[in-house]
């Protein structure tokens, strides 16, 4: 598989020798007779830093759909509007089997947590994605927010407009909003869906951690140009204003030929990431291992922050290494890829989910605790490990399926019950 390199680059890519103008973006004829198309990701008017486009060059334009109508997706809910009360506990559920049933990646969209409104392009969903079969002559458009996914199970083969991009385990995508793309699937596949209403993720500023470490941008891959010259009737699912809408149309939606610009689907190993900690006492925030952040109006506090917590060694001298016990006013949706998160070393299993609301306390437990206390402090290496955050400034609201589908831990309070009260 061919990649380009950079976060945020100015790509350029063509899969026929001669597609891509030179020179100019809408020649009066464009190369091979192909249509000029311009997709925005930011106003016109955005900061250059933050301004996002890519021209793509395709055998039809994308107008080019008939008219949509409704697609019923019972599963997939959209901003605080489709929650329900959310009662202010800590809250984990057990991993949600993959159904056997066939479902594509639209139809095994399961939604859990929700907050903000994709209208007021504010907020986010985390959804799980169940599902086991390729789509096949089906897009999926979302116009409501990018796509950040983090599969857990199975690997991904993702065709977007842009070229193709495969992604396993271990690995992200992030899929910019209104952008086409399929998935392909070799079975049984669950994937951790974070949909970003706000602004478009971003790399975190490093401050005085200088100008390498944490993701760095080089490690981000895009695709080249993949053209698909598949003929016969195309499905379009497009998710707008939070309810799914159906077209067709006789040709791939896949049929750039050529494109530039920095607006791209993107792919990252984790196993990139240059985790960086203490190497003296206490541990530094978790906001050190932020992989992208969406930031909003307020500096400093993120619409979302996707967030790692990968193998890494621990070397801090007197100092409790688990996560302190801790309510902050940011909501945390956490769900572990692989191996054991070291705050809950048997609970919270690959492929399960918490939730922690603002203001919600929560901490290691018991178990955690006590051995951490008790540990002696030699350098000690957390291995095969996976942890992942999906942080908002906004409150969660759960899905009905999410608070009562039969996978909540009930029993989750239970980890903290043992902690002694110290001695009087
Ligand atoms: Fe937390």
């Amino acid at each position: 598989m061919n990649y380009q390199s950079g976060f945020g680059n100015q790509f350029a890519t063509e899969a026929v020798a001669g597609a891509l103008p030179v020179g100019r973006n809408s020649p009066q004829r464009a190369p091979h007779g192909l249509y000029a198309e311009l997709i925005s990701g930011s106003a016109f008017t955005a900061p250059r830093a933050e301004n996002q486009r890519s021209w793509v060059y395709r055998r039809r334009p994308s107008v080019v759909v008939g008219a949509f109508t409704p697609l019923a997706q019972p599963w997939l809910k959209t901003g605080a509007r489709d929650g329900i009360d959310t009662p202010p506990n800590p809250l984990r559920w057990h991993p949600i089997e993959v159904p056997a049933a066939s479902a594509d990646f639209v139809e095994g969209l399961r939604s859990i947590a929700l907050n903000g409104d994709p209208e007021a392009q504010t907020g986010m969903a985390a959804h799980l994605a169940l599902f086991n079969r390729s789509m096949d002559k089906r897009a999926f458009v979302n116009a409501d927010g990018d796509l950040l996914l983090v599969p857990q199970q199975g690997a991904l083969q993702i065709r977007t407009e842009l070229g193709l991009l495969d992604v396993k385990p271990g690995e992200i995508a992030l899929l910019p909003r209104g952008i086409a793309f399929s998935i392909a699937v070799d079975g049984p596949t669950r994937v951790y869906v974070c949909e970003n209403y706000g602004a478009a993720f971003r790399l975190p500023e490093l401050g005085p951690i200088g100008s390498n470490g944490l993701a760095n941008a080089r490690d981000f891959l895009a695709p080249v140009a993949a053209v698909d010259d598949t003929t016969g009737e195309f499905e379009i699912v497009k998710k707008y204003g939070g309810a799914l809408w159906r077209a067709t149309q006789p040709h791939s939606p896949f049929n750039v030929v050529a494109w530039h610009g920095n607006l791209a689907p993107l792919k990252y190993d984790t196993a990139h990431f240059n985790t960086i900690g203490s190497i003296s006492f206490d541990h530094p925030d978790p906001s050190i291992f932020t992989v992208l952040t969406s930031p909003t109006d307020t500096p400093g506090t993120a619409n979302c922050d996707f967030v790692i917590f990968p193998p890494r060694w621990l070397v801090a001298e007197d100092t409790f290494r688990p996560p302190w016990y801790h309510r902050n006013v940011m909501s945390e949706f956490m769900g572990l890829v692989y191996g054991q998160y070291d705050a809950k070393p048997e609970g919270f299993r690959p492929g399960g989910m918490s939730l922690h609301n603002g203001m919600v306390p929560h901490g290691p437990d018991t178990e955690a605790f006590d051995k951490a206390s008790n540990a002696p402090l030699a350098p000690h290496k957390l291995d095969n490990t996976l942890a992942f955050m999906f942080e908002s400034r906004w409150r969660f609201r759960l899905t009905e399926f999410a608070l009562n589908g039969g996978a909540l831990d009930a029993a989750y309070a239970d980890c903290w019950a043992g902690l002694k009260e110290a001695a009087r």
